[in-house]
């Protein structure tokens, strides 16, 4: 029996939907995490800071009994976000960063930005005040192939985007490319960037080989191996600027296994379990606590947290259900593919 402990992880990109679902998946997150940056693509979105704080209500309402879970709120940005309302709720400590959504690039981002320039002082101000900005590196011109999507990003709308506001903090969430984690590594100045469990699991070929899986399909889309050995090299590096953000995007399965299936993959539940089997893997398990507990809460201002968690490698495969169950229908739950023998004791 291998045992290791570390910090109590934190996800620094989470989707707890709303209701039925939120309930469903929320004791998924808080049995293992302190605190998570939720996503605010609700229906309708998290746009303003009373937004954010009813949302945090209906959070916290759903948390199951016993367990602590703080839920760091984040504001969908728009083309009319108000910078008084996002400077006010950054400086109640409610809100901890903006997120930017290009319009039509994921679930529920049609209300997302088209025209940057029109958001821009939303930005200026958030430099000004040292607010973080994170986004979804992803263009979405019909011409642009989709698994390009991200590097055409970096180089169209985040490059620029440093060059005129260097005071901006970014973080460049779901890396999945090489151009990304490279473009990070060069760039240490205001900017880090999250990686998926997933990301660091799967490339394309768990998408499509054998047969359409609709259960692999997230956004951005998984790119070919080259791509996932870059994300693993980064994740396990150590290097402060890379953390873990699951983006664990529950959807009950008629809404994935259909004609357009929805893009999110559900890992809240194995998440610790994979991340040690792949650190592990990767010979690099004394750098585990950097990535889910330390390195996330140095960017974004936060003390790490105090309590740990022991994470054990039993004999047996450990056995976890493939699928959840909510009021709102059933969920699958990430599957490696391989056998799990790590688990949170
Ligand atoms: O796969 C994804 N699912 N990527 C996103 O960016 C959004 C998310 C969702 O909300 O389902
Ligand atoms: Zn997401």
């Amino acid at each position: 029996m291998q045992e290791l402990a570390i910090r109590r992880p934190d996800d620094w990109h989470l989707h707890l939907r709303d209701g039925d679902v939120l309930r469903g998946v929320i004791g998924d997150t808080s049995r293992h995490f302190a605190r998570a940056i939720v996503m605010p693509n609700l229906v309708p979105p998290v746009v303003t800071s009373a937004d954010a704080a009813a949302y945090r209500e209906r959070i916290l309402a759903a948390i199951p009994a016993g367990d602590r879970f703080e839920p760091l709120m984040t504001l969908y940005l728009t083309e009319g976000t108000d910078p008084d309302d996002v400077e006010a709720g950054y400086r109640s400590g409610l809100v901890k960063a903006v997120k930017l959504y290009p319009a039509g690039a994921t679930t529920n981002s049609h209300s997302g930005v088209r025209d940057i320039t029109k958001a821009m002082p939303v930005l200026e101000r958030m430099a000004e005040i040292g607010m973080p900005l994170c986004v979804h590196g992803e263009v979405t011109t019909p011409e642009v192939d989709i698994f390009d999507r991200e590097a055409v990003f970096i180089e169209t709308v985040l490059d620029p985007l440093r060059r005129r506001l260097p005071d901006l903090r970014i973080t460049m969430e779901h890396v999945t490319t090489k151009d990304g984690v490279d473009y990070i590594k060069e760039h240490a100045a205001n900017l880090a960037g999250s990686i998926t469990t997933h990301h660091l699991i799967i490339n394309r070929n768990a998408i499509l080989v054998g047969g359409v899986k609709p259960h692999y399909y997230c956004l951005p889309v998984a790119k070919r191996e080259s791509h996932r050995l870059a994300l693993r090299e980064a994740a396990v590096s150590g290097d402060v600027r890379f953390f873990l953000g699951t983006d664990s995007a529950p959807h009950v399965d008629p809404l994935k296994e259909c004609a357009c299936g929805c893009a999110g993959i559900y890992t809240s539940l194995n998440t610790m379990s994979c991340l040690a089997h792949v650190f592990e893997e990767e010979g690099a398990l004394d750098r585990l606590e950097a990535f889910t507990s330390l390195n996330g809460p140095a960017w974004y201002g936060l003390p790490a947290n105090e309590e740990t968690i022991t994470l054990r490698k039993g004999r047996e495969p450990v056995r976890y259900p493939t699928k959840i169950e909510t009021e709102a229908g059933l969920i699958t739950v990430f599957d490696p593919m391989f056998p799990l023998y790590w688990a949170v004791a």
